[in-house]
């Protein structure tokens, strides 16, 4: 048998890797139902492989295993594999979300850089990582648009606009699969959660979504489209359900839409057993009608659950199922096994240790957090601190969290962290920085992982105050590093408050009592509120979970050797009773106004958020030009002169915005078309272009076709979604 299955193999090895759909549907003549059924499982990869699994493996029943295990667990799974019948290779996932052995700040502040370059280069370190100990997947980029800080996976995402969120998705998916992806370092990338996952009411995580389809596919389609378009490996189907239908039996998005529309060749997987929740949801009857509305809708691999092994033969058996749909996703699996060359010999992981992060890969990890970093607020310019700024107290719950600073799904290894108290030693001496951790909080290993949470987020412990103030009286200035545990955010982590968890704000007021320079470094996953508490500092620096390079980062950043250039990918709401609140939304017939009482607003906040889409503050400051628009060709030259009118030169991330004034389905105030991180000299000026095509102002309308109406529009050049002075111009 082993000879056999050895010939076959060689022959798979003879053809070219260009003639794969031959050497696909080649493969797919050979192989049984049950061995196709094979394919489209996947299930969880053991460090030890039982006798049952190893089995199994042997008679081809599974396509593909995921998981965190060694490269000797690999090796073994991949072994037995080979030794099937027809020998087809495994394709071995994983979850690298944002940084492999090097981690990377959570892909919420990868967002925040607006730099798709850096955002590259920082996936394309992972997939080296993960691809030389015998990787070949990873289910990322996560692309849910979430307009919804209350849920959790927000931190997994690039934000709130569809522009941007399809631009950090394709630089990431570049930076995974490289030039091609049968490069030996490349790894096969995933876009999830297809689709509409973060538009989960109630910002609970796994709820339902209400999307009608011009919203669809005018937000929540728009990454995955533009990560189609890009040549992305694979996709992931999500949780929940989309106006009723879940997103994994959903033939609308997953044929519809992806394969007639897009063309779209690679691969589906379902999300963990969301084939089988179909049940639950009330939309399949049992585990054969989840498997049979799965398959015929288009998820060609079932991660976890077991539906399509064991009722998929039955449903053929007995005519429910037509094979050609189990024809169609063996097809696409097989693709992404020969595009990935694993039947073409890909290097076997070489049962190395994992290949640790190098001062390289650390530097790119701190310079991404560094562009990551947004500054919201810095009066008087209390920041930058002068280096001979004295004594420094360090106070704060997340000051010296080496694994909380990584954020939510971190695989790097929290030993490779640097934090804020051991940067600020390395550079003041331990002399100089009076450090208390403020909030007195231990995570109970013997406890339940919700224990843990649900104990930092209420807790009303205060004994740590007495030591907090000590060190702030003696010091000259206090850096308070407040925000979420890692785990705050992330899966299954929604909350009804995103305020400060425990008893932050409280120590921020009794700290601001006495009377010093007070800056808040803020780590978090999520925009969280708290309007009470910056009001009492006098800088706040938003720093989201920034990897194991945040300490090195933050204290650069704090000390000007880094200036702050990050922005807003997300909206931070003044209170959790304002959301759903997003820069892109429509004007209403009644725009809230000061001077007119029955117009959309609340009787007791005011309808703007705290930090709007697109603002950070720099150590230097920019002034814009008035935003001028120039037809050339059918498009539009819009440009403006930036000014670095302060001290310091610094990067500015300046950015395009258009609104259409009347369309016939009415158009967001204002849309995000581009953005460009330039760097500026003290006092020099810059006339910052870009180009506008007519396709860029085209939307769904109410046919369900897309197009650009002729109409008057507006453009902004501008520093943040609020800012700017619009240009005007009319598409004909
Ligand atoms: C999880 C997540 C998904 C992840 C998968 C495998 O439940 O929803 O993002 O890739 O299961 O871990």
């Amino acid at each position: 048998m082993i000879v056999l299955a050895g010939l076959i193999l060689a022959l798979h090895t003879s053809l070219p890797q260009t003639d794969i759909e031959t050497r696909v549907n080649q493969l797919l003549g050979k192989m049984t139902l049950e061995e196709k059924l094979g394919q489209m499982s996947q299930s969880g990869l053991p460090e030890h492989a039982d006798a049952r699994m190893l089995s199994d493996l042997k008679k081809g029943m599974y396509g593909s295993l995921y998981g965190s295990a060694s490269p000797r667990a690999r090796a073994e799974v991949e072994a037995a594999a080979r030794r099937s019948r027809l020998g087809i290779p495994l394709i071995l996932g994983d979850d690298v979300i944002h940084g492999f052995a090097t981690g990377l700040p959570i892909p919420l502040g990868q967002a925040a850089s607006f730099d798709p370059d850096l955002v590259q280069a920082g996936a394309r370190i992972s997939a080296r990582e993960s691809s030389s100990v015998g990787l070949h997947w990873t289910f990322s980029p996560m692309m849910d648009i979430a307009r919804d800080p209350r849920w959790g996976r927000i931190a997994e995402g690039y934000g709130e606009d569809p522009y941007l969120a399809s631009a950090m998705g394709v630089a990431t998916v570049e930076g995974y699969q490289g030039s091609s992806l049968s490069n030996p370092d490349s790894i096969a990338a995933c876009g999830k959660h297809y689709v509409g996952y973060g538009a989960a009411e109630a910002g609970r995580d796994y709820n339902s979504t209400w999307i009608p389809e011009g919203l669809l596919r005018d937000v929540y389609l728009k990454p995955f489209q533009a990560t189609a378009k890009a040549g992305i490996a694979s996709f992931m189907s999500a949780f929940n359900a989309i106006n009723g239908v879940p997103a994994s039996g959903n033939a609308f998005t997953l044929r519809q839409v992806l394969r007639n529309e897009w063309g779209f060749k690679g691969m589906v997987v379902s999300d963990f057993e969301s084939t089988h929740e179909m049940i639950a949801h009330g939309y399949a009857a049992d585990g054969a009608d989840a498997a049979l509305k799965a398959i015929t809708a288009g998820v060609n691999m079932e991660m976890i659950s077991t539906d399509y092994r064991k009722y998929g033969a039955e449903l053929v058996r007995e005519g429910k199922l037509d094979p050609k749909y189990i024809d169609d996703a063996v097809r696409n699996i097989l693709r992404t096994k020969f595009r990935l060359g694993l039947f073409d010999g890909r290097p076997q992981p070489i049962p190395a240790n994992p290949p640790g992060p190098t001062p390289e890969t650390l530097a790119l990890s701190k310079k991404l957090a560094e562009e990551s970093f947004v500054l919201l607020k810095n009066e008087n310019g209390v920041l930058p601190l002068r280096s001979d700024i004295g004594k420094v107290a360090l106070i704060g719950p997340l000051a010296d969290k080496p694994n909380d600073q990584l954020g939510s799904w971190a695989h790097a290894n929290g030993k490779t962290s640097i934090t804020p108290l051991s940067a600020l030693r390395s550079r003041l001496g331990e002399s100089r920085v009076l450090y208390a951790p403020g909030v007195n909080f231990a995570w109970d290993e013997n406890g339940p992982w919700e224990e843990n949470i649900t104990r930092f987020l209420t807790s009303k412990d205060e004994s740590g105050f007495g030591d907090a103030l000590k060190a702030a009286q003696q010091a000259d200035v206090v850096v308070l590093v407040l925000g979420e545990l890692a785990d705050d955010s992330g899966e299954a982590s929604s909350r009804s408050s995103i305020d400060l968890p425990g008893v932050q704000n409280e120590l921020v007021a009794a700290i601001a009592k006495l009377g010093k320079p007070v800056i808040g470094v803020i780590m978090a996953g999520r925009p969280l509120t708290f309007h009470d508490s910056a009001a009492k500092m006098g800088a706040v620096l938003y720093t989201w979970h920034g990897g194991p390079m945040a300490g090195p980062a933050i204290v650069e950043t704090l000390f000007g050797d880094s200036i702050p250039s990050g922005k807003l990918p997300v909206t931070f709401p003044r209170s959790v009773g304002q959301i759903p609140l997003y820069y892109d939304h429509l004007s209403t017939g009644r725009p809230a106004s000061e001077d007119d009482h029955y117009t959309s607003k609340y009787l007791d906040i005011p309808v703007t958020p705290e930090y709007p889409f697109g603002y950070g503050l720099s150590y230097t400051t920019f002034t814009y030009s008035a935003t001028r628009v120039s037809p050339i060709g059918d498009g539009f030259e819009i440009s403006a002169e930036v000014t670095n009118t302060g001290s310091r030169d610094a990067d500015e991330v300046v950015q395009l915005y258009t609104h259409q004034r009347v369309a016939t389905v009415a158009r967001p105030v204002r849309e995000l078309k581009g953005f460009k991180r330039v760097h500026l000299k003290a006092g020099e000026t810059a006339t910052i272009k870009f180009d506008l095509k007519r396709e860029d102002l085209a939307f769904w309308n109410q046919q369900m076709k897309f197009v650009t109406e002729p109409g008057e529009f507006e453009a902004w050049v501008a520093p943040d979604s609020v800012s700017g002075v619009a240009g005007r111009f009319t598409v004909k």
